[in-house]
């Protein structure tokens, strides 16, 4: 992974810290993208300590907001002139309904919508660098859920289950409709799901939500095993031209059957690009 650039959303935690430490033990340079400066600066030593990389930077955005993921993505292409690896990792479920300050629902805002800005604002870059690769982590949670169209954001009958299965499906037909319009451009995409992992994920709900984690966290994976796949994804020869699948435990399998729907998932798209109008 020398001289390659990889841009880690969600890395200043869980899953996406292991993921950029991982790449930047196997030599890359890593961005790390997060929303508390803090906590990015926390990141950054610690992995430049325990991998003895240097090139390890920060970029800040609450991806919650859709003019900070268009200043994240205008930060990255004013200092750096290529991306070999984009990780779509930050993501977060919310027990109670609420509204981005966009006003969207925040599971739809952060887990789909700020995947798709993201990653369509950095598009040319990763063309102009393939081959270049895109993981979207994603979840099995998506498994029995379906888009209602209707209720997109879940004004009615809002549960966080649903509400973040949901948001992990779009993560599917994201990555399926992307991998089309991708044909032939040498950049490929795909989605994982990490494993029942020990991490902050669900800790934004509360005090009482965060004294149980520990005990839900039970029997549950450690970060890194967590970010095994994306490493895999990221980085491994074995899946250099492969595209618009779904990864568990390092192995392409079918996720649930509805996300293979392509009128859906171009329905889902143009959804997303009204929803983040002004997109490049
Ligand atoms: N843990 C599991 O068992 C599990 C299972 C299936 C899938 N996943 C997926 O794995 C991915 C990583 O989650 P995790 O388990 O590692 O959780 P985590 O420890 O809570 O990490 C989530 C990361 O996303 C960042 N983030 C959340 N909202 C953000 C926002 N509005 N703007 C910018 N950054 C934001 C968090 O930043 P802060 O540090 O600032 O909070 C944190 O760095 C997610 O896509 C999740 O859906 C996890």
């Amino acid at each position: 992974m020398k001289n390659k650039i990889c841009l880690v959303t969600g890395a200043t935690s869980g899953i996406g810290q292991a993921t950029a430490k991982a790449l930047a033990q196997k030599g890359a340079t890593v961005i790390v993208a997060g929303r508390s400066p803090e906590l990015c600066q926390n990141t950054v030593a610690l992995i430049q300590s325990e991998t003895g990389n240097p090139n390890i930077h920060y970029l800040l955005a609450d991806l919650s907001v859709q003019a900070q993921v268009r200043g994240l993505a205008a930060e990255f292409k004013s200092r750096y002139v290529r991306l070999d690896v984009l990780v779509n990792n930050a993501a977060s479920i919310f027990f109670s309904r609420q509204v981005s300050a966009d006003g969207i629902e925040m599971n739809f805002a952060v887990n789909h919508l700020a995947y798709f800005l993201l990653t369509n604002l950095l598009l040319e870059t990763l063309k102009a660098s393939a081959p270049a690769r895109i993981v979207n982590v994603a979840s099995n949670s998506h498994r029995g859920k379906h888009l209602d169209f209707d209720n997109l954001e879940l004004e009615r009958g809002y549960s966080p289950g649903r509400a973040y299965g949901c948001s992990k499906l779009a993560n599917l037909y994201f990555t399926y409709e992307l991998s089309r319009r991708l044909k032939g451009t040498g950049v490929t995409v795909n989605a994982m799901h990490p494993g029942f992992v020990r991490t902050n994920m669900a800790a934004n709900n509360g005090w009482l939500v965060r004294f149980f984690l520990p005990l839900v966290h039970l029997n549950s994976l450690t970060p890194e095993e967590g970010a095994r796949t994306i490493i895999y994804l990221a980085s491994s020869p074995d899946v250099e031209s492969v595209t618009g699948k779904y990864f568990v435990r390092e192995r392409d399998v079918p996720s649930d059957p509805v996300s293979y729907d392509e009128s859906i998932a171009k329905r889902l798209w143009d959804v997303s690009e009204e929803m983040t109008k002004g997109m490049a």
